[in-house]
């Protein structure tokens, strides 16, 4: 592979690394799952040509008469690679390890997005364009064919490899997650990315409100909230835990309907005692819960109480807790990713309120 071709190869596998990562954050459905086949074997696919640049340019490397500010440049990236697929390597095998409060993949997330801006930095910087001789050259190609192949085979055997060694990282599931206790009421993780941190609401003056496009907007107060619909679901979170429990309140599609949601309604907004929130398609909504007891139990704080979504086969950061609205919308909410930043800094989201 010319020297060209390696170091966009390069660039474009980092690209395909960060891309697949950030989807992962939201892929919860079973389709989903070619967005970590893509994520892991173009990792495997990096290690590769990481391994056969260095190899390359390793007689300068080992000299250190011959280093000039490109080649410290290119040691710290290779080093920035390294921990990010280690960190990934290592998380998927089953590395219950924490570094300074964080887990592995809390570390190989904020690798990689350190290793993304770096890259993309030096490309902006220094990239010089293809030539012809870099693309459309039999050799190249069979070389490209080879990674594909090899990092493609990597990633298949990865799983069977784990198992076969008795290691942790053949129990994760498709998204990567450890099961972290199951049908244990309120004694699973309360792990948040956002740093919410709300007051408790205090439960007799606790209202969700519903408004929007409905015939007759209201406020309901817990009573009426706990109308036994029961759902069994399994919570993915990103921080990289999973549980599964049965979950009890009233339906999306039943609290909608009593409130005469309107023909004109596409989706559903979510919305929480911080100004956290996030949008649904009505149509899959519909069958969400809004929760106020697992297990049995009311739900504990730090897990949403009094009112929490549940939203089978979406992440867990999108199952929107302390619920104090819902409103229905002729559109989806284009600002609702923006509050997974502000929310934290409200008075309500500082408990301030
Ligand atoms: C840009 C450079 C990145 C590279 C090269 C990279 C590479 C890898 C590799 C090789 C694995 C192990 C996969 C396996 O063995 O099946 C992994 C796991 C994982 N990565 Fe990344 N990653 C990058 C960035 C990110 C980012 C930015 C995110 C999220 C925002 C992310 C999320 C994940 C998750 C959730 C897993 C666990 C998936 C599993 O166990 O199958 N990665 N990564």
């Amino acid at each position: 592979m010319t020297a060209r071709a390696t170091d966009w190869t390069l660039a474009l596998l980092v690209g395909l690394g960060f891309a697949t990562g950030l989807l992962s954050l939201v892929s919860g459905r079973d389709g989903d799952a070619w967005v970590f086949v893509l994520h892991g074997a173009g990792g495997a696919a990096l290690g590769l040509v990481t391994g056969w640049k260095l190899r390359r340019v390793w007689r300068r490397v080992a000299s250190p008469r011959r280093w000039d500010s490109r080649t410290t440049a290119g040691l710290l990236a290779s080093l920035l690679v390294f921990a990010t697929l280690g960190t990934g390597w290592v998380w998927s095998s089953g590395g219950d390890l924490f570094i300074a409060g964080w887990n592995l993949l809390n570390w190989h997330i904020t690798l990689g997005l350190l290793l993304s801006l770096v890259v993309y930095h030096h490309a902006y910087l220094r990239a010089k364009r293809p030539r012809q001789a870099d693309l459309a050259n039999r050799r190249q190609f069979l070389h490209w064919a080879g990674i594909s192949v090899v990092a493609a085979l990597a990633w298949r055997m990865q799983r069977p490899a784990t198992a076969a060694l008795g290691w942790d990282g053949a129990r994760r599931r498709w998204t990567g997650s450890y099961e972290a206790g199951s049908f244990t009421g309120n004694r699973f993780p309360s792990t948040s990315w956002v740093a919410d941190a709300p007051r408790p609401l205090a439960p007799d003056t606790y209202r969700l409100a519903i408004s929007g496009l409905v015939a007759r907007p209201g406020a309901l107060a817990l009573p009426d909230l706990d109308a036994s619909d029961k759902l069994v679901a399994l919570l993915d979170c990103t921080g990289g835990f999973y549980s599964t429990q049965e979950w009890r309140g009233i339906e999306v599609g039943r609290l909608l309907d009593g409130a005469g949601v309107s023909p004109l309604a596409t989706h559903v907004r979510v919305i929480s005692h911080t100004g956290y929130r996030w949008s649904f398609p009505l149509a899959e909504a519909r069958s969400f819960l809004l929760a106020t007891h697992v297990g049995g139990e009311p739900l504990s704080h730090g897990h949403g109480a009094h009112v929490r979504l549940v939203a089978p086969e979406r992440r867990g950061f999108q199952w929107v807790k302390w619920v104090v609205r819902v409103e229905a919308h002729a559109g989806t909410d284009l600002g609702a990713a923006a509050s997974t930043i502000w929310s934290s800094s409200t008075p309500e989201g500082r408990g301030e309120r």
